[in-house]
Parts: C-alpha cells; sequence; structure tokens
C-alpha cells in the first residue's frame, strides 16, 4: 500500500492521488467489515447446529462467500456427521479439498439442516438468492431440508425483496423468449454474459419485477416455459436468519 502511495503521488497531481488513496481505504475497510460480519454469521450457524449433529446427520451446503466460511469452520470443527449435500460445483470442491465427505442428494434422504447465503431477505424470512448462480440447487435443497438456516450479514436485509437484480436460470433454447415475457410483466432482463449453470443453462438477472406478492411472482415466472428456477424463495423462506451485525449477531425465527 505504501509503494502504490509513493508512485501514485509520483505520477499524479497530489491532491488527486490523496483523494483516491483514502478511496481505497475507504472500499478496502467497508469490504474487510461485511467479510467479517458474513464470518460472525457463519460461526453462529455452527454454533447452533452442532449440538444437533449425530453419526448420521446430513448437513446441506449452500453457495457463496459466506458459506465458504462456513465450509472452512466446519472443516476446523470437525465435527461428527455422515456427509454433506453440496448446492453447487464450487462449494463441492471447496468441501472436498477440506476432507469433508460429500453425497449426492439422490443417494440421501434430503439433509437435517441446509446451511446458505442470501442476496436479500426481508422479516417474513423471504430471500431473494441465486448471485452465484445456484438457485435451482439451492431450491431443491431448502425444500429436501428440514431445517433450512440462512447466514447473512446486515446488508442484506430489505423492507421489500427487489432491489437485487433476481436471477432466474433459463434453457439457452428459449433465453430471448423468456426475456420477452419478462418484459411483458415489466422487468428489465439483463443476459449473465460468459456464464453457464452447473446445469448448463443460462442466467437472466431481472430488475423492475412487481413484488407486492413475491410467492405469486415466484410462481408466475416459473409458468413461462424455458424457464428451471428463479432465485425467489416466498413459497419456501428460511426457517431461520443469522443476521450478523455492527451491533452483534441477530437471531430471526
Ligand atoms: C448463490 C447465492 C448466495 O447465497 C448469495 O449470492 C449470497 O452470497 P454471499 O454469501 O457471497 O454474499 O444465492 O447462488
Amino acid at each position: 500500500m505504501i509503494f502504490s502511495m509513493i508512485c501514485l503521488f509520483l505520477v499524479m497531481n497530489p491532491l488527486k492521488a490523496l483523494y483516491y488513496t483514502v478511496n481505497q481505504c475507504k472500499s478496502t475497510s467497508v469490504s474487510s467489515d461485511q467479510e467479517n460480519l458474513k464470518r460472525q454469521s457463519a460461526a453462529k450457524a455452527l454454533d447452533i447446529i452442532l449440538p444437533k449433529l449425530y453419526e448420521d446427520s446430513i448437513i446441506g451446503i449452500g453457495t457463496g462467500s459466506t458459506v465458504d466460511f462456513f465450509i472452512e469452520m466446519l472443516a476446523e470443527k470437525n465435527p461428527v456427521f455422515k456427509a454433506a449435500v453440496s448446492s453447487s460445483e464450487r462449494s463441492l470442491k471447496l468441501l472436498e479439498q477440506k476432507g469433508i465427505e460429500v453425497s449426492l442428494l439422490n443417494d440421501v434422504g434430503g439433509p437435517d439442516i441446509y446451511i446458505d447465503g442470501a442476496d436479500e431477505y426481508d422479516d417474513k424470512k423471504q430471500l431473494i438468492k441465486g448471485g452465484g448462480g445456484a438457485l435451482t440447487r439451492e431450491k431443491i435443497i431448502a425444500y429436501s431440508a428440514r431445517e433450512f438456516i440462512c447466514i447473512v450479514d446486515e446488508s442484506k436485509k430489505v423492507n421489500r425483496l427487489g432491489s437485487f437484480p433476481l436471477a432466474i436460470e433459463v434453457l439457452e433454447y428459449a433465453r430471448s423468449f423468456v426475456a420477452r415475457e419478462i418484459v411483458k410483466l415489466g422487468g428489465k432482463p439483463t443476459y449473465r454474459t460468459g456464464f453457464v449453470t452447473d446445469q448448463g443453462n443460462q442466467i437472466l438477472d431481472v430488475l423492475n419485477l412487481d413484488y407486492a406478492v413475491p410467492y405469486e411472482l415466484e410462481i408466475r415466472l416459473n409458468r413461462i416455459p424455458g424457464v428451471i428456477e428463479n432465485g425467489i424463495f416466498a413459497q419456501k423462506t428460511a426457517t431461520k436468519i443469522i443476521v450478523a451485525t455492527q451491533n452483534g449477531v441477530e437471531i430471526i425465527d
């Protein structure tokens, strides 16, 4: 950091360089604050589930940076449980790297507990997920799990869902058709270029939808032919949300 500051002062107007450096420091501390909160949320989830784990327990593992912290902490604690089921190839890789036994959902009866993050949550424990593009498997595991614990930092709280672009997984063949149908609903879809889901499909990220009744929107979007799944979790909400805030960790039951 010191070296890059000196370089900046040499090549830039000193005032501009100072402004740039202050902003760099600000953005680093904001993201490390958030990272810290994500760790706290993951740690609390681990505390909560540890007494519930037995030799035959199955843990469902979501996807994202908060879940990555959870996987690391789980591996470090190394409690007794049967296996994990993963919602993505990304999490699968990390689980395997950490030496955690992984089963296929088809081979187990559904996880006892599912741990996953979210892009938005509201006070009804409704969620928007899919920022990482793993929404379809995430929803399958959420539905098959006995308990769904969502781990987030306070930045994910909203009064009404819909500020975060909604990920909709679509068949490549149907992408333009689905996009036009979404426009008819008032939505503004953007194709997530260069991204292919674990199932080989594509993602449309959609803004400007009407979230007055989130579960109705969830059902309506899934009725469009070519839609595999969308990232609204309103029919199946979280059982519990663990929110790490600057003032401590809160639990919404
Ligand atoms: C992935 C997801 C993630 O849970 C969501 O994007 C939150 O990610 P992060 O923990 O990195 O903030 O839905 O599809």
